[in-house]
């Protein structure tokens, strides 16, 4: 019997376990204590499933591996972030692997899913399992890799609509874990080749990263000559193939790091790359610019610094919870130390994170504000701004472009 292991239950790992478990027993396991506990009582963090659909009878969650041990086919999704140094930080990969190496048994198929450079999973993780397991991978156990695409906050992307590169160079259980991932997604694109998967991966966020800073940089440009940025987007866009990015705040856990294991590949490879990371620097730059926007729409309107400032909406984009890596958080925080009376807000983010980076606004005090500037406009956020009376001094950053 089909018996399913997801791995790692954040963004990536929780809407691939809730739709699995409508047709398989799945343990949801992580290694976060705190993660498991608020899934069994039904409360996901990130505000995205409600109590129904994580309390199924199909999901067993733990924080303890050996609850998986009759499962034969377990999916992969912690994180792959990058060290300080820009470095990839592959010690979640690692922890899996070892752990898994000790519980995988002959048959059992590993699918995994984090965003990596090329290589990782035959160069790196299978290695790991092959050493401590003493099995070997295309005769005793199986390795396929499949990159997520889910894209937080977008409705009209979601795992169900979207399609999936799926990469599986056997034919053991060849059709079974096709029709298990033809669950998942709206349709499966099908090749042989891993490493090839990672690099269409890594290289889809690269070159929206590359895309987003050009424009940015195009925005920054403007401003300095005085030009109607969105006039002169408007005008080009009449050509049939010019490419409408948005200037913006970049952040979360994908477009800031993936270049980074791109570029680190390729260093190793003897080929310095010279466009991969050309985003970067431009989209960071993004912070301190709208730093500056905001401590001039300050000097203006807040001349004896007294009034009581509010920035509204702090996680890494609209509609989202995720804070990781985001611009707007870092420049509250770099407001606070030079402004008194200024407060975050983004109901968004989950009570306890408000609370650990001092969020927290009753709905009560939310119209108690003197200036109100919006960085990431949730719905949400909009809704309650058009609700705020007139005399108000409201100021929507990087809005009409
Ligand atoms: N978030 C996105 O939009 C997105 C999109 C596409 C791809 N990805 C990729 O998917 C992967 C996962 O990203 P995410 O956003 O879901 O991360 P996340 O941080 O939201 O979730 C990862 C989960 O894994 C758990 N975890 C960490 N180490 C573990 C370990 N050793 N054993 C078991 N569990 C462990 C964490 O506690 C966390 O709950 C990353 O490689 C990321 O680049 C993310």
């Amino acid at each position: 019997m089909t018996k399913i292991c997801v791995i790692g239950l954040g963004y990536v790992g929780l809407p691939i376990l809730l739709n699995l478990s409508n047709k398989y027993k799945c343990i949801g396991y992580d290694i976060s204590l705190n993660r498991i506990e608020s899934l069994k009582k039904g409360r996901d963090i990130f505000k995205e499933f409600s109590k129904k659909e994580l309390l199924k009878k199909s999901i067993l969650y733990s924080n303890n591996l050996n609850h998986a041990a009759n499962c034969n086919i377990f999916i992969i999704t912690v994180p792959t972030p990058i060290y300080q140094n820009k470095k990839p930080d592959l010690s979640h990969l690692k922890d899996v692997c070892e752990k898994l190496s000790k519980k995988i048994k002959k048959k059992d198929i590993l699918i995994f899913e984090s965003t990596v450079y090329p290589g990782i999973t035959n160069n790196f993780c299978i290695p790991i399992i092959e050493k401590f397991s003493k099995l070997k991978e295309g005769r005793d156990f199986f390795v396929g890799y499949s990159p997520e695409r889910v894209n937080p906050g977008d409705k009209k992307h979601n795992l169900k609509k979207i399609n999936k590169i799926f990469a599986y160079p056997y034919k053991f259980r060849k059709k079974e874990i096709l029709s298990i991932y033809k669950l998942i997604c709206k349709k499966l694109i099908i090749t042989e080749n891993i490493k090839e998967a990672e690099a269409a991966k890594v290289i889809e966020n690269i070159q929206r990263d590359v895309n987003i800073g050009l424009i940015n940089e195009i925005y920054l440009v403007c401003k300095k000559l005085n030009l109607d940025f969105k006039e002169v987007i408007n005008l080009a866009s009449t050509k049939w193939n010019f490419l409408k990015f948005k200037p913006g705040l970049v952040g979360g856990h994908c477009l800031p790091v993936d270049p980074y294991y791109f570029a680190h590949i390729s260093k190793i490879n003897n080929y310095k790359t010279k466009i991969t990371l050309a985003g970067r620097q431009t989209n960071d730059f993004m912070e301190k610019n709208i730093l500056i926007e905001i401590k001039n729409i300050l000097k203006v309107h807040d001349k004896k610094n007294n009034k009581k400032v509010l920035l509204c909406g702090l996680s890494y984009k609209e509609n989202v919870s995720d804070h990781r890596n985001s611009l707007a958080l870092n420049i509250f925080n770099k407001l606070k130390k030079i402004k008194k009376n200024i407060s975050g807000y983004d109901p968004m983010i989950n009570d306890n994170l408000s609370n650990k980076l001092n969020l927290i606004i009753s709905e009560k005090e939310f119209s108690n504000f003197d200036i109100y500037i919006t960085l990431i406009r949730h719905n949400i956020i909009k809704k309650k701004i058009n609700k705020l009376s007139k005399n108000k001094l409201i100021f929507n950053i990087l809005s009409n472009i």
